[in-house]
This record gives C-alpha cells, structure tokens and sequence, in this order.
C-alpha cells in the first residue's frame, strides 16, 4: 500500500487535494499533518474523517521528533504546509520564515535520513517576482521574489534543490498561479469579495485594481500535483497555471454582476506595498511532458465556486467568526 504524507492537508488546497486523492486511489493511506493555524480547519475535512485510509495528526513541521516519527512509514511527501498570505507576511515576515523555510528543512532531513521515495514541493509563481505587460514564468525564469511570503516560498525552493543536489534526495516543485475555489479562506481576494458582496459590505480593491493574476481552479491544480507525484522526473521543477489572465477589478464585477450586486460597493483602498503586477504562467513543460491540461474554464469554474459559497454559508460564518474579525479590522478600517 502506498503511504502518503501530506502536510498542511486543513488548508484550501490541502484538503482539496485530500479529498481527491482519496476518492481517486482508495488503496492508498494519507497522513495529515498540519498545526491547525487561523486558516486550517478540519471543517475542510467533513465527511472524511473515518475513512480508514485517512488519518489526522494536529503537528508543526518544525517539530523534529514529530516529524521524524510520522515520516518513518511514508514512501511520499507533499508539502502544502505554509503560511500563505501576502499581507499577512508584511505585517509580521517572521512566522513566514520559520514555518515556510525551517519547516521544509526538518521536513527534508527527516526525508533524506528515512529514505522516502519522493519529496514533492508545494511551491508558487510568486517566487518569480512581477511581470511586465508581456512575456510568461517559465521554470527557468530567475527567481526574484517581492514580498517576504514569496521570499520564504523561494528559500524553501532552494532547500529544496539544495537537497536533491547535495544529498541525492529524489525531489519535485510545483510552481502554480492563483487558485480559486470550494473551501479558501476568505482572507483571499475571491471569497472576500463574495462575502463582504454577500453582506452588502465594501469590496476593498487595492491601487487601481488593474494588477494581473493567472486563475486556475483548485481541482485542476490537484489533478496536475497527482501527475507530477507519479509521472515528475526527478529532480524537476513543473510550473502548472490556467492560460487564464484577469485583472483584479474585472473579477470583483463579475462577482457582483453573479450575485446581481451593485458596483457601488467598489471601493479602491491603498495598494499593498511591493504589488505584483502581473503573473502569467507558461506551463507547456507539465502539458507536453506529463500530458496535463486544465478542465475547468473560468466561467465555468467562478459561477461553481460563487455557487459553492452561497451554499456554504455556514461554513463562511464559522470561518469569519473567529481571529479573522480582528485581522480584518486591521487590514481595512
Ligand atoms: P492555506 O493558508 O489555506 O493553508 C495552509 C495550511 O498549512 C493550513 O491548514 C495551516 O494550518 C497549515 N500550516 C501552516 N503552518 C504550519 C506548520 N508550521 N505546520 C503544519 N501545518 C502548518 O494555504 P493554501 O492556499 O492551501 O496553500 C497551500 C500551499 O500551496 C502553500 O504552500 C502555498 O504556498 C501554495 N500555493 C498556494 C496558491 C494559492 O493560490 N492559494 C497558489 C500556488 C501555491
Ligand atoms: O500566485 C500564487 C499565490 O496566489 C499564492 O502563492 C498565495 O499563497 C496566494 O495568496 C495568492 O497570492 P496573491 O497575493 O496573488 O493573492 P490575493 O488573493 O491576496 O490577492 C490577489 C490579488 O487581489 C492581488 O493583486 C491583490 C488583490 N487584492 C487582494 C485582497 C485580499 C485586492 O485588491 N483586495 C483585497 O482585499
């Protein structure tokens, strides 16, 4: 039986991932490991928790003994774990340090000390840096990340590497775009900006809301981190995006045309320092070598996504009602 450590696993794309996994190779055993931080959440995780295949462990990644015990019957481990909000990471860059970078590190050496059979990177586009009007990530544009989140993402890459040239250690990164979907922490531009639409809030648009991101649905992206796991060539990097460029403002109309609200709840705020402009994949590496390709086009993907949130409103309300109401008094009034 083939045994899988995922960490992170309470997170938006970690559950996701999970679930999917589970349903697609109902022979394989998941470990979940994850510290259930302000975002993780085992709601995530309904409607699997006994499944005997499926088995939650509430841990840091920067815990040595812990990690080494739990690892010592894995062939795989996947990375999702992470602080992952850019804001957040300019607030305060120091958690983002010590989870992003030292927790892949204990992650790697307990890899590399009980031999598993392949360390999968959950990485971003971020770490590339910003993009002008034209032109694409590929995996060998330089690295130059802008904010302290992508610049821990981009130290951990580095690790990452440094392990598989160093120690041998069978390796793989995955760099994605923006995902979107079904359990995202609302924190997040999409599902901000449904709830706040929701509650006939403002929709805080930072700068000129003219800023680019590369949308792909959540599905595709654990669709294509199963095929690198299984088909990745050792010690390669696979960029993984939709061919799907918006800009900030046309996605927050949009959710207001969907949810027939007004566009007088648009409300443009100072920019984020250090604001990316523009990310844009080009993922022809995974397409031709591994064979994948996104399934979900945006229409199809924001009106499911908008429609899993109404239905979900419960889900929303407990996610809101905790330290969330205090970041968000912070960040925007
Ligand atoms: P998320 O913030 O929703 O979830 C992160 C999870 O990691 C949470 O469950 C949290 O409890 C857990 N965690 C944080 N620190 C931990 C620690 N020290 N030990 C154990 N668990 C810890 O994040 P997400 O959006 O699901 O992102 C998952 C991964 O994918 C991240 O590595 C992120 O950098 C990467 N990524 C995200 C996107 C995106 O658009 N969301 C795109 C590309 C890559
Ligand atoms: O590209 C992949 C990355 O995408 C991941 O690595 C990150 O973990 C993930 O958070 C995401 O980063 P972004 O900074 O692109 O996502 P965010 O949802 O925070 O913002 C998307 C865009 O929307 C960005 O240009 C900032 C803008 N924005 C965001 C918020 C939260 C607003 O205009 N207003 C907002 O309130």
């Amino acid at each position: 039986m083939v045994k899988i450590l995922v960490t992170g696993g309470a997170g938006f794309i970690g559950s996701n991932f999970v679930r999917y996994m589970l349903d697609k190779y109902p022979d394989y055993e998941f470990i979940n490991l994850d510290l259930l931080t302000y975002c993780g959440n085992l709601e995530n995780l309904s409607g699997i928790e006994d499944n005997p295949n499926y088995t939650f462990i509430k841990g840091d990644i920067c815990h040595k003994s812990l990690v080494h015990e739990i690892m010592a019957e894995m062939d795989y481990v996947i990375n999702f774990a992470a602080e992952t909000h850019v804001d957040r990471s300019i607030e305060d860059p120091e958690i983002f340090i010590k989870s992003n970078i030292l927790g892949t590190q204990v992650l790697l050496d307990a890899a590399r000390e009980l031999g598993v059979e392949k360390f999968l990177q959950i990485s971003t586009d971020e770490v590339y840096g910003s993009l002008g009007e034209s032109g694409y990530f590929r995996e060998d544009t330089p690295l130059a990340a802008n904010s302290p989140y992508s610049a821990s993402k981009a130290g951990a890459d580095l690790m990452v590497r440094a392990y598989h040239k160093t120690f041998d250690l069978p390796i793989n990164i995955t760099r994605c775009s923006n995902n979107y979907g079904p359990y995202q922490f609302p924190e997040k531009l999409i599902p901000l900006m449904i709830s706040n639409a929701l509650a006939d809030e403002a929709l805080p648009v930072y700068g000129d809301g003219l800023n680019v991101r590369d949308w792909l649905h959540v599905h595709d992206h654990c669709r294509a981190i199963d095929q690198v796991l299984h088909d990745g060539k050792n010690g390669e990097v696979y960029n993984i995006g939709g061919n799907n460029e918006k800009k900030n403002i046309d996605i927050v109309k949009l959710i207001l045309k969907n949810l027939g609200k007004d566009e007088s709840l648009i409300k443009y705020v100072k920019d984020r320092p250090g604001h990316d402009r523009r990310y844009a994949i080009d993922s022809t590496k995974i397409q031709t070598e591994l064979g994948w390709k996104p399934k979900y086009t945006f229409e199809t993907g924001i009106a499911e996504t908008i429609e899993w949130y109404l239905d979900n409103r419960d889900w929303m309300d407990k996610v809101k009602s905790g330290e969330y109401q205090e970041y968000y008094e912070r960040m925007y009034r």
